[in-house]
């Protein structure tokens, strides 16, 4: 059964426009990632965008995290979207949109091997195929026009040029049908930034403006809170966190590590036996996931809105 609290993004990200905030997506890679997401946008009371990247095909099976994730749903008691982030071609959309996926975005700007750029034109063509698919269903669809920093790239050079963004807009829609978001390069890029990054919040506002929709800032991790906030008032109405949650993990894992490692040499020298337990040393770093996500969450102003 469809858990009654699943939602199109476009509801999540229109609202958030209207009373100037953002959503914020999270990247959910397993079944304990997925957990920390819900349990944030709970105890938040946040409307949640949780996402899952096609990258993920390389690690596990993505109807296998979109399971757990539709069971996370039949619980939750706020509005939720489920969206594929980054997909890169016309079947890969449609595998997710099998899986039952509320929200797509269909990452044009780049081929299906993530590094080559496509041309406008092979842009325009794979969404325009994505627009129709979806929706027929009532699933929402995000695009990207500009080239996103990518990790290891400066990022403040290449942005989203406001003419040929319009130009996008109109001609990707199919029977006056459209997209509900776009994703813009405004100077931040995937991953974590080496030194402080330019993000160019004026135009943000040059775009809103110019497209009057919702507008999507990838490569929301490390971006600081001051820039954050300005974005999101010049328009940014959904924000993709991946490597904090990443980080958070990191850092729980190898603290919880270190204090077993102790209790270990402990056990050893009292003659006692090693007790191993995967449980006690994941739920450490799902709890450091949560608090990460619940940080973002607050920063980003829908805290409080479910
Ligand atoms: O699509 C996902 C994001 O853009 C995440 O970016 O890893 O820098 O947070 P991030
Ligand atoms: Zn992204």
């Amino acid at each position: 059964m469809r858990s009654k609290m699943l939602v199109p993004s476009k509801e999540l990200v229109e609202a958030a426009r209207a009373d100037g905030y953002a959503v914020g997506a999270f990247n959910a890679v397993n079944m304990e990632t997925a957990q920390a997401i819900f349990a944030a946008a709970e105890r938040e009371k946040s409307p949640l965008i949780i996402q899952v990247t096609q990258t993920t095909m390389a690690y596990t099976e993505p109807e296998d995290v979109a399971a757990v994730i539709f069971s996370l749903a039949e619980r939750a008691t706020i509005p939720v979207a489920v969206h594929l982030d980054h997909g890169r071609s016309f079947g890969i959309v449609m595998r997710f949109l099998k899986m039952g996926f509320t929200s797509v975005m269909i990452d044009g700007s780049l081929q299906e091997d993530g590094k080559t750029p496509r041309t406008y034109e092979e842009n325009v063509e794979v969404t325009r195929r994505v627009i129709e698919a979806a929706k027929s269903l009532g699933v929402s669809v995000e695009a990207e026009i500009g080239r996103l920093g990518q990790i290891g790239e400066d990022a403040s050079t290449a942005l989203t040029e406001p003419d040929e963004a319009a130009k996008f807009v109109k001609d990707i829609a199919v029977d006056g049908v459209g997209i509900d978001m776009l994703a813009v390069a405004i100077g931040t890029r995937h991953g974590l930034f080496k030194g402080k990054p330019i993000i160019r919040s004026d135009r943000v506002k040059e775009l809103s403006d110019r497209l009057d929709m919702p507008l999507v800032m990838h490569g929301g991790t490390g971006v600081p809170d001051e820039d954050v906030r300005k974005a999101i008032e010049a328009g940014m109405c959904k924000v993709n966190i991946d490597t904090q949650i990443r980080v958070a993990f990191y850092h729980a894992l190898r603290d919880v590590v270190e204090k077993q490692e102790k209790e270990y040499a402990a056990a050893d020298a009292a003659g006692e036996t090693r007790r191993y337990d995967i449980r006690k040393i994941i739920a450490p770093t799902r709890d450091a996931m949560t608090e990460a996500i619940a940080e973002k969450m607050r920063l980003f102003g829908s805290a409080g809105n479910a």
